[in-house]
């Protein structure tokens, strides 16, 4: 079962320019340093590739993957890292690049990991933010757009691993 796409939130050109924008606010931040992005696996992996493009100060990139949903619409409640960074991060300026808060125990469990490990900084991009379902409180330093409660598909987010190839992002009816 795959589930019915219903409503276009954000077709492929809302989504360029607002991830053009966020590069540029990260290019501002970060001017005369070193980023080093993480791409959290494996729904990441569109908006990662298609932020970092956009980032014209030097950046490095490594993975992450982490996983909570399993082939479910609900968050299971318990995460597992299932891929570590390769590189130290012991202090560089660290950027997790992550596809949706939700409850937000994706990055809480993610962070508590990073930040054991000394990073000169630590901050969060997320393109999506669903703020009404969050259980763990994420500072959110660049954000694309805030979404209501609705399961959402696409640009690199899935239903048990599919439609993560959509160039646009919209609600899914699991049971449709
Ligand atoms: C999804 C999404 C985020 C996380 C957000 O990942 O990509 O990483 O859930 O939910 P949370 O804020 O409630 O933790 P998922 O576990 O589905 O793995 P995937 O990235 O491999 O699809
Ligand atoms: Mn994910
Ligand atoms: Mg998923």
């Amino acid at each position: 079962m795959r589930g019915k796409i219903t409503d276009i939130l954000f077709d492929e050109s809302q989504i360029n320019s607002r991830v053009a924008e966020l590069g540029a606010e990260i290019n501002a931040d970060y001017a005369g340093r070193d980023i080093f992005g993480v791409c959290l696996l494996k729904g990441s992996i569109i908006f990662c590739a298609d932020l970092v493009r956009h980032i014209k100060v030097p950046i490095r990139v490594d993975v992450m993957r982490a996983s909570s949903y399993g082939s479910n619409t609900e968050s299971s409640g318990s995460v597992k890292i299932l891929q570590d960074l390769d590189i130290d991060i012991a202090g560089k300026d660290v950027l997790i690049i992550e596809d949706i808060v939700d409850t937000g125990r994706t990055l809480h469990k993610t962070l508590e990991l990073l930040t054991v490990r000394h990073p000169n900084s630590l901050k969060v991009c997320t393109l999506l933010d669903k703020p009404s379902r969050r259980v763990e409180e994420i500072d959110i330093a660049y954000r694309g757009f805030s979404i209501p409660d609705k399961f959402v598909v696409g640009y690199g987010l899935d239903f048990d691993e599919y439609y993560r190839n959509l160039p646009y992002i919209s609600v899914l009816d699991p049971n449709g």
